[in-house]
């Protein structure tokens, strides 16, 4: 299509633009935002999961010197609108979850406030509480739909007939467990009252949602709430819309006389404030005939969610679009447990959801006598499946292709716990990766024409370390043409015209297509020599084809297993992604990415897992010694690349995203790995050691 915009800037490997600032230490980040005489607040957090507070004793706190208040539910004012239990913050007595606020201590300094916090005594009226999920839990439900509007179950043909006539049978539950975002930088809230205008700089995925939601809970117009993100040390979903600690910063500095409070969550207490990846029990079913090719797929998905606030993620979406088969169904089912929040975390619902369907791919492939891929080959579908939409450009099997290439595929030995070295057993494995394209239509650029040749671009984009910031620019240079360094590019701040969230990986495309169209603009207002201070705005682009378009990015993961057989040590000295993603706008910062993303599928595979206790509600391994996550000497030989591919049905960039696709399928790539090194197919993440003894 004529309408892609040409590429100079755009493809070309520049530096962060922002990365001399944040190797120095001085690109600002929330907490450190230089507001007049601040206050600190540390939070005081409930030791029961279900019940009441009877009593908060703060008197001896207040005696500490440099208190300078305890807030209660008595003492805290009130929102306009408290019907968000995760956001209604000493509101009433009702305790939730174990590690929810039931007190916050302001104070002169970080240190005096955590003491004082330790010295404030809260009496409990206690009820029984349910913390363990299970696939019988007595209170499932199904949520009326999953997030991002997907139906809740599907179905088509009939899944029971066929697989019970299927002449290859794979019968299977799988699990992953809850995950926490453990992004570099804290969750972190300065909050400031002038007057009825409240400003918040806050790390966050988006200044414009948590302008919004702010306004929403405190009855305020969205022009009196300013939201400043300078830099965001990552968030991976956690930070995409504003948990409790963001209310809390804005309901203490109500009290101050218009002292500025800030509010650092400690990496301990993000264990319940700041949200959850949601785990999941992942029955399935896969019928096939004897060529390989599926005739039943069925996915009958468990999850929890808080019981104070619903969250139902769309983890069979992928499972419905992936592979061919005329009989398909799922299911989600939710139990309500007495727990903090779930929310997003990397691919939320695409990365769990690809888990048990690759593995169950892999068990298939055995079954049927096939090579993995040529299964994948097999049950390749000409139009989407659910939707029975063309897809807008599907490079699957070609990223298989060029990755089994690369990795060196064909020395794979079929038959499991074949290789032996040293005493490690060798193995190799592969698996899909998908991630849709959410392009998002409520975005506004603005471009101003300074002078000397230089254009300011505004959006209220966030660059949650990801190089938007670098790759916006890139594609700003490219729309107005002229070279980078006559772009100034604001982001992260509501003083900018508003955008969508950095989640879903649509922001670079969402916002970049948005400002190209913002340049389009100028130069039919303004022409190629404007005057200074000749400013245009424009909306997202309309693109009403893309709706009966299937628009996915692809890829394929490989990796290398090697497991000791006396110990069960696992490692992955290997692990190559494929990917096909539409245009890459910036390859250096795309490769971070990917790689980045991959990073955090080793850790899913090998190491994450949220413990929740079910006697107590709590998560027990909430720090980083105790969550583990990959470091470098986990991380060995990883590489990313990708297949020439822009696409034309996604707007004038041509670019889909790239943020999540490179978890999604890379812990099942490792999981087929090691069942062909050990002979052990282990369905329950992580992939511990005791597991293949
Ligand atoms: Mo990502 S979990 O959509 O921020």
């Amino acid at each position: 299509m004529s309408n892609l915009l040409p590429g100079r800037a755009i493809g070309t490997p520049y530096e962060r633009l922002d990365g001399e600032l944040k190797v120095k230490g001085t690109a600002p980040y929330a907490y450190e935002q230089p507001v007049q005489n601040p206050l600190y607040l540390y939070p005081v957090l409930s030791t029961i999961a279900r019940g009441a507070v009877e009593r908060v004793e703060t008197a001896a706190a207040e005696a500490i010197d440099g208190v300078f208040t305890v807030l209660t539910s008595e003492t805290t004012p009130r929102l306009e609108d408290p019907s968000d239990r995760e956001l209604a913050v000493l509101q009433d007595n009702a305790i939730g979850y174990r590690g929810q606020i039931v007190a916050a201590v302001l104070a002169e300094s970080p240190e005096i406030a955590r003491e004082a916090a330790a010295a404030v005594t809260v009496t409990y009226t206690e009820e029984p509480f349910s913390a363990q999920l299970r696939a019988d839990h007595p209170e499932l439900y199904a949520p009326e739909e999953l997030n991002a509007g997907t139906p809740t179950d599907s179905s088509e043909g009939d899944v029971d007939a066929a697989f019970d006539t299927a002449a290859l049978k794979i019968d299977q539950t799988y699990s992953t467990p809850a995950e926490h975002n453990n992004p570099l930088e804290p969750h972190a809230t300065v909050a400031q009252w002038d007057g009825a205008v409240l400003t918040l700089w806050d790390s966050t995925q988006g200044v414009h949602a948590v302008k919004g939601t702010l306004a929403q809970v405190l009855g305020l117009e969205e022009e009196q709430v300013h939201v400043i993100a300078p830099h965001v040390g990552g968030g991976f979903g956690s930070k995409g819309m504003p948990h409790v600690h963001v209310v809390m910063a804005a309901l203490a500095a109500q009290v101050t006389d218009g002292r500025p409070v800030k509010f650092p969550v400690s990496r301990q207490h993000m264990y319940t404030l700041t949200s959850h990846r949601t785990p999941t029990l992942q029955r399935i079913r896969l019928g096939a005939a004897d060529d390989g090719r599926l005739t039943a797929m069925s996915l009958d998905i468990v999850e929890h969610t808080s019981r104070i606030k619903e969250f139902a993620e769309q983890t069979p979406a992928p499972f419905r679009m992936m592979y061919a088969a005329p009989n398909r169904s799922t299911t989600t089912r939710l139990a309500p447990l007495d727990i903090p929040v779930p929310s997003w975390m990397r691919a939320p619902g695409e990365c769990p959801g690809m888990f048990g369907p690759e593995v169950a791919m892999d068990e298939l492939a055995a079954a049927a006598g096939l090579d993995p891929i040529e299964l994948r080959r097999r049950n390749e579908p000409e139009v989407d499946p659910e939707t029975g939409n063309p897809w807008s450009s599907r490079h699957l099997l070609a990223c298989f292709d060029l990755g089994a290439d690369r990795f060196g595929w064909d020395r794979r030995v079929t038959r499991p716990r074949s290789v032996q070295e040293d005493g490690w057993l060798v193995g190799l494995g592969t698996a899909s990766a998908v991630y849709p394209f959410m392009r998002q239509p409520s975005n506004t650029a603005r471009i101003r024409y300074e002078q000397d040749g230089i254009y300011s671009v505004q959006i209220g984009a966030a660059d949650i370390g990801t190089g938007a910031w670098t790759a916006l620019t890139q594609i700003a240079a490219d729309a107005l043409d002229v070279p980078i360094d006559r772009i100034r590019l604001g982001i992260g701040d509501t003083a900018f015209p508003a955008a969508s969230v950095a989640g879903g990986s649509s922001g670079t495309a969402s916002w970049g297509g948005t400002i190209i169209a913002a340049a389009r603009a100028f130069r039919a207002d303004h022409g190629e020599h404007p005057s200074p201070g000749a400013q245009t705005e424009a909306n997202a682009p309309e693109d009403p084809e893309a709706e009966n378009l299937a628009l996915y990015s692809f890829g394929a993961h490989f990796a290398e297993v090697r497991i000791s057989s006396d110990t069960g040590e696992i490692r992955v000295p290997r692990m190559l992604g494929v990917f096909s993603a539409g245009r890459i706008i910036n390859p250096r910062t795309a490769r971070s990415q990917f790689l980045g993303a991959m990073t955090m599928g080793l850790g899913m595979a090998l190491h994450e897992q949220s413990v929740l206790d079910p006697r107590f509600g709590i998560f027990v391994n909430h720090d980083l010694a105790e969550y583990h996550i990959p470091t470098n000497a986990d991380v060995l030989d990883m590489e990313a690349l990708w297949i020439e591919d822009v696409d034309e049905h996604a707007g004038p960039l041509g670019a889909r995203g790239i943020g999540e696709i490179g978890i999604v399928g890379s812990a099942a790539a490792i999981a087929n790995a090691a069942y062909n090194a050990s002979g052990i197919r282990v369905r329950d993440l992580p992939l511990t050691p005791d597991k293949f003894l």
